[in-house]
């Protein structure tokens, strides 16, 4: 049954080209109002006059949008959320002045995690996962990444990677699963008779090719950041991970310099992400080589930093940046890619319409689904959200607000809000 979304106060489309936005086309939202949205065998249909629309379709279901925002679904491209416990004992830490890398040097941080998840049942981390990844769609997630990283050996990443599996079985929303075996070198690999040569050995050797093999992963990462993998290393794990046909993402000078951008931009990897601490040429590279400057603005703003990504720099240079929330227990426990905006907006210096486009259509590219999802324009999946505003700039204005009323993914209800995050069956549920 065809759906038409009518009566919408504003209709951000977000529509153009099927790939990232660069420098000032980001700057384009394509925001539109009085018009309707069709959707038929899960796809856009139409994106016209009300009137239209309704002569068009004189039996599809109707979507009263009464009077709110509708934009395309948002894509959260960068989460770490396969983890047991939360680590807010961290937080304190952090504010009586302990810093992220002195509580890893500690055995803590991701190590703690680590601990954690290898404790845990497949089962009790899909649960855990399944009410976290709920909670990201009702605040208008409709696509999202999710990775791997608190395993650190063959046995506990597969786990957590079939945990994603099930997730995408399990929820309408799309899933992206990243394998992240190299997300820290565990404790165990950091003295004699180990080594952490032999972990990276494990990495590239065992855990890549069983990923590929059982195909529970669509993207490799590495977090290249001095003290944990040098570029060197990222390199030689990111190149077997591309040979095993797996596509390149990479935690990039997050934290310090380490010449992670400019890998990004060798390997022509789908995105580098974080760049707090990115270089002029890291900057210049990533503008060249297309690849999408990820930017995780709650990451830097959770931490206490001052510092936060060139957003500026990198858009002037010609870049297509994304936001995304980077969820994880140690460094942003948000679920919200709304308030992302909000620090989009007022941290980095952005438009809403480079936002907007920041967190749909380039998010979508850093995930190398820009032909798919990202933006309301016919032939691209119904990947919708609602948002209880009049105006699009609201969006990241109320900040820290669950505005999102209801978004449906290839045109089915995903989240519908007042449930408690619930997922309704029926679809195209009229609200
Ligand atoms: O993106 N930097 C590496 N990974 C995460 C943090 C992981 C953690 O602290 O648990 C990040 O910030
Ligand atoms: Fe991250």
């Amino acid at each position: 049954m065809p759906i038409v979304f009518l009566n919408a106060a504003e209709v951000v489309t977000c529509a153009g080209p099927a790939r990232a936005r660069r420098g000032a086309e980001m700057a384009d939202m394509q925001s539109r109002r009085g018009i309707a949205v069709a959707v038929e065998n899960g796809r856009i249909a139409g994106v016209a006059p009300q009137d239209e629309l309704r002569r068009a379709y004189p039996d599809a279901d109707e979507v009263d949008c009464r009077g709110c925002l509708l934009t395309p679904g948002l894509v959260d491209s960068h989460t770490h959320g396969i983890f047991g416990k939360p680590r807010h004992e961290e937080q304190e830490l952090r504010a009586s002045g302990v810093d992220y890398m002195e509580i890893a040097r500690r055995g803590g941080g991701i190590h703690g995690s680590v601990r954690d998840l290898r404790s845990r049942s497949e089962d009790e981390l899909f649960d855990l996962a399944l009410a976290r990844l709920r909670r990201i769609a009702s605040y208008g997630t409709t696509t999202v990444e999710v990775k791997s990283g608190y395993g650190l050996t063959l046995e506990d990443e597969l786990k957590s990677l079939r945990v994603i599996r099930r997730l995408s079985q399990a929820l309408p929303l799309r899933i992206v699963p990243t394998f992240l075996g190299a997300h820290e070198i565990p404790l165990e690999y950091r003295a004699a008779p180990r080594s952490r040569e032999e972990y990276i050995a494990l990495v590239i050797n065992e855990m890549i090719p069983r990923v590929a093999a059982e195909g529970l992963a669509r993207f490799a990462d590495v977090f290249c950041e001095p003290g944990v993998y040098t570029a060197d290393e990222s390199r030689r794990i990111l190149t077997a991970a591309r040979a095993a046909g797996l596509g390149l993402k990479i935690h990039a000078d997050e934290l310090e310099p380490g010449g992670g951008a400019e890998l990004a931009a060798e390997l022509r990897a789908a995105s580098a992400d974080h760049l707090a601490a990115i270089s002029e040429g890291g900057i210049k590279a990533l503008s060249e080589a297309g690849t999408v400057a990820t930017l995780l603005p709650g990451t830097m703003a959770f931490l206490g930093r001052q510092r936060q990504a060139p957003a500026r720099q990198l858009i002037a240079g010609g870049a297509a940046v994304a936001l995304a929330t980077d969820f994880n227990p140690g460094t942003s426990p948000t679920v919200n890619l709304p308030l992302i905006l909000t620090l989009g907006v007022s941290q980095l210096h952005l438009s809403v319409a480079e936002a907007l486009v920041a967190a749909t259509v380039n998010g979508a590219a850093a995930l190398g689904m820009a032909a798919e999802t990202g933006q309301l324009a016919p032939g691209f999946a119904a990947d919708v959200a609602l948002f209880d505003i009049e105006d699009a700039r609201e969006l990241p204005y109320w900040y820290g607000d669950r505005r999102c009323l209801a978004t449906w993914v290839r045109g089915i209800a995903c989240h519908a809000s007042g449930n408690d995050g619930t997922f309704p069956s029926s679809p195209g549920r009229p609200l």
